[in-house]
């Protein structure tokens, strides 16, 4: 009897075992199937919503002009869906730019927009019309089906990565903290139940939005809804910028409050030390000319 039994084990446990590992490599293909079928298309669609954002940098030609767009490009090179417009304070397009960014591996749009000489002077209001001119690119190159958050990316300032992940869904004008600014370690809009409604500012409380040009986005289409919105540079008086712009297209109440209710820091308004050049030779004494 017990060797009865023995034999139908012995004959039936190679089988058993075919129809487990049988069972077993189906239902791993049928998992891959199913991640196949659902994670590949979904990310694709992700890819193809997800919100370009518009970097808008006016620049100008100075000994350090290379050096900051040169780390600029460096953090936006790893933002993905990312448009860079680069607005040059000069007469045309230098030649240093346009190389630089025909190597800088990134979407952009080169335009320029003089400052005039006038305005050139301390207190004087800087990127005016080379904000103006992008602005101006983006109404008549995208349109009502074109998805984008509009940001104003100065060229000294440094920004972390998650900033632009924070700003990307902005749906009309979104607010975060901006470091080093205002004669302190940061400034900030206070937040309650979402809204936005106060601000701890180091000057300028009066203003009706303290807040730099480094701490705010605007949704593309609010851009185009309100094409007459525009930087003033006619009786524009320091530090009013922004709430100069940001009065004709949206109001605090309606401010979206990023970077955890703006309590977290993800951009700074560095300013680049003036270079020292005390030791350069006039005219130049090097065999070869070098760009810097
Ligand atoms: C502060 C704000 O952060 C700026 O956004 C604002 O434009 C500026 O004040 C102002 O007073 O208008 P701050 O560091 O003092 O910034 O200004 P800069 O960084 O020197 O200039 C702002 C942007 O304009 C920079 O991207 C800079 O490259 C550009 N710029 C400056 C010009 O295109 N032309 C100039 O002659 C000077
Ligand atoms: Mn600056």
């Amino acid at each position: 009897m017990r060797t009865l039994f023995y034999s139908y084990i012995f004959t039936a446990l190679p089988w058993i075992l075919i129809v487990i590992i049988m069972i077993d490599v189906d239902t791993r293909r049928a998992i891959q199937r199913r991640t196949h079928l659902y994670a590949v298309p979904h990310a694709r669609t992700e890819r193809a919503a997800l919100p370009v954002i518009y970097a808008v940098t006016p620049t100008y030609t100075r000994d350090v002009q290379k050096a900051e767009l040169t780390r600029l490009s460096n953090t936006f090179r790893q933002v993905p869906s990312f448009h860079w417009i680069v607005v040059e304070d000069s007469q045309a397009r230098t030649e240093l730019v346009s190389r630089f960014l025909a190597r800088a591996g990134l979407r952009h749009t080169h335009l320029h927009a003089a400052t005039l000489l006038r305005y050139k002077r301390p207190r004087s209001p800087r990127g005016t019309e080379q904000r103006n001119a992008a602005l101006h690119w983006l109404r008549g190159n995208r349109s009502r089906n074109d998805s984008g958050v509009v940001f104003f990316a100065d060229d000294d300032n440094t920004y972390s990565l998650e900033l632009f992940e924070e700003m990307r869904w902005t749906r009309h004008v979104s607010v975060w903290p901006v470091g080093l600014v205002g004669g302190r370690r940061y400034e900030r809009p206070l937040v309650e139940n979402g809204t936005v409604v106060g601000w701890y500012t180091g000057w300028g409380a009066g203003r009706p939005f303290p807040i730099d040009m480094a701490g705010f986005a605007v949704n593309l289409q609010v851009v185009l809804a309100n094409p007459k919105a525009l930087f003033k540079r006619h009786g524009s008086k320091p530090g009013m910028q922004e709430s100069d712009f940001l009065r004709q297209i949206t109001t605090v109440r309606d401010l979206e409050p990023k970077a955890s209710n703006c309590t977290r820091v993800l951009v700074w308004h560095t300013r680049t030390e003036k270079v020292n050049l005390t030791n350069e030779p006039d005219p130049p004494l090097d065999t070869v000319t070098i760009e810097v």
